[in-house]
């Protein structure tokens, strides 16, 4: 089954056509990232205008392009929240157009967990990921550990209780004066950096739950800035390696506790922050000692950020809930996007 997927949730215009939720036949991006980059940050409306130019191009190319046509799609998958309302609206109202005019169906798709099925897709990984399976979704916008019982049976086992740990990287990274997005660059000026040459907090490392908090962080950061009269080079690369060690410490190591504490057989970790290399092997290391006997997914750059193929790959395997316009003519109509959808929320 072949299934055409959207995704506009940010500033990224990405459609993908999928095979039974694993292997990607065709993906085009386009992304607004460059004109973004002149604001220092994602500004909603230029987004969605972006969106709006880029999305009939983007399509074509992932059709047409690449020799397919419209009979060979079976549905359309499509993210309808969580992210920014102008943006959503292009994806899903494009989708919904073309649900009605195909008269294919429409299978609405949580953003977030979109994000853990690009474990499906991974081709590295000998197997497809087994339930129980323990997810941990580090992006922008959210820091959450899920563990997954089957297909669209979804516990949320704890969350940040303020900033996402992507947004920590981007607000941290305006300190040190890098451009957005600040994830890669906090990376790459990292590495001529020492992590142990600023001792910054680690909150809620020692909290028996399974929450995060990034905005402690963050202002520590900015009084260490404050207190420094030159910030040269070799102090901003120490101030990015120590940030991003207190930072990852706490993700990993609380995954490594949650993970002990359920009995679960795939541990998966996915998100754009999952694009950062440290972190992969920090959670690598740390796993292979501490859960031996558990499954890791740590999908690959191309598959951690924001994009259409893991969407498509959702909307495979919780298609149960597809609006098929043939019968539901009105419900598809009335779909509405949702900027505040969150991990557990079933479509
Ligand atoms: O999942 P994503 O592409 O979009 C959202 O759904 O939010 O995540 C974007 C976030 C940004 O905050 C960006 O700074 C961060 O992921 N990010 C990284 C890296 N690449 C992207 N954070 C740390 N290291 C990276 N290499
Ligand atoms: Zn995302």
């Amino acid at each position: 089954m072949k299934i055409l997927g959207i995704e506009t949730s940010c500033d990224e215009t990405s459609v993908a056509i999928v095979e039974d939720g694993t292997k990607i036949i065709s993906h085009v991006l386009a992304t607004s990232l460059e004109i973004q980059q002149q604001y220092g940050g994602i500004v909603p409306e230029v987004a969605s205008r972006k969106q709006a130019e880029y999305m009939i191009p983007v399509l074509h190319e992932a059709i047409k392009k690449r020799g397919l046509t419209i009979d060979e799609i079976d549905a359309i998958g499509v993210t309808v929240g969580p992210g920014l309302m102008g943006s959503l609206m292009v994806g899903l109202e494009t989708a919904k157009t073309l649900s009605y005019i195909w008269q294919k169906p429409l299978i609405p798709v949580n953003h977030l967990i979109g994000h853990i099925y690009s474990g499906w897709l991974d081709s590295n990984a000998t197997i497809p990921p087994q339930f129980p399976l323990m997810a941990v979704v580090a992006s922008g916008g959210h820091t959450d550990v899920v563990l997954m019982h089957d297909h669209g049976q979804i516990e949320l086992l704890g969350a940040t209780r303020d900033d996402a740990i992507g947004e920590a990287f981007d607000k941290v990274a305006r300190l040190l004066d890098l451009p957005y997005p600040g994830g890669p660059q906090i990376e790459k000026l990292a590495q001529q950096g020492d992590p142990r040459a600023f001792d910054f907090p680690r909150p809620l490392l020692h909290s028996q739950d399974i929450e995060f908090s990034y905005s402690g962080l963050k202002t520590a950061v900015l009084y260490e800035t404050k207190k420094i009269d030159t910030l040269t080079d070799q102090i901003r690369a120490d101030l990015a390696a120590s940030f991003q060690q207190a930072a990852f410490e706490t993700l990993v190591i609380k995954t490594m506790q949650a993970a002990k504490r359920f009995d679960i057989t795939s541990l998966l970790l996915t998100g754009g922050v999952a694009a950062n290399q440290y972190l992969k092997s920090m959670f690598i290391s740390y796993a292979q000692k501490e859960i031996p006997h558990v499954q890791l997914y740590t999908p690959p750059l191309s598959l951690a950020t924001d994009n259409a193929t893991y969407i498509a790959a959702a909307a495979y395997f919780t298609q149960k809930a597809s609006l098929d316009p043939k019968i539901n003519e009105q419900q598809l109509a009335e779909l509405e996007p949702n900027p505040s959808l969150l991990v557990t929320d079933q479509l």
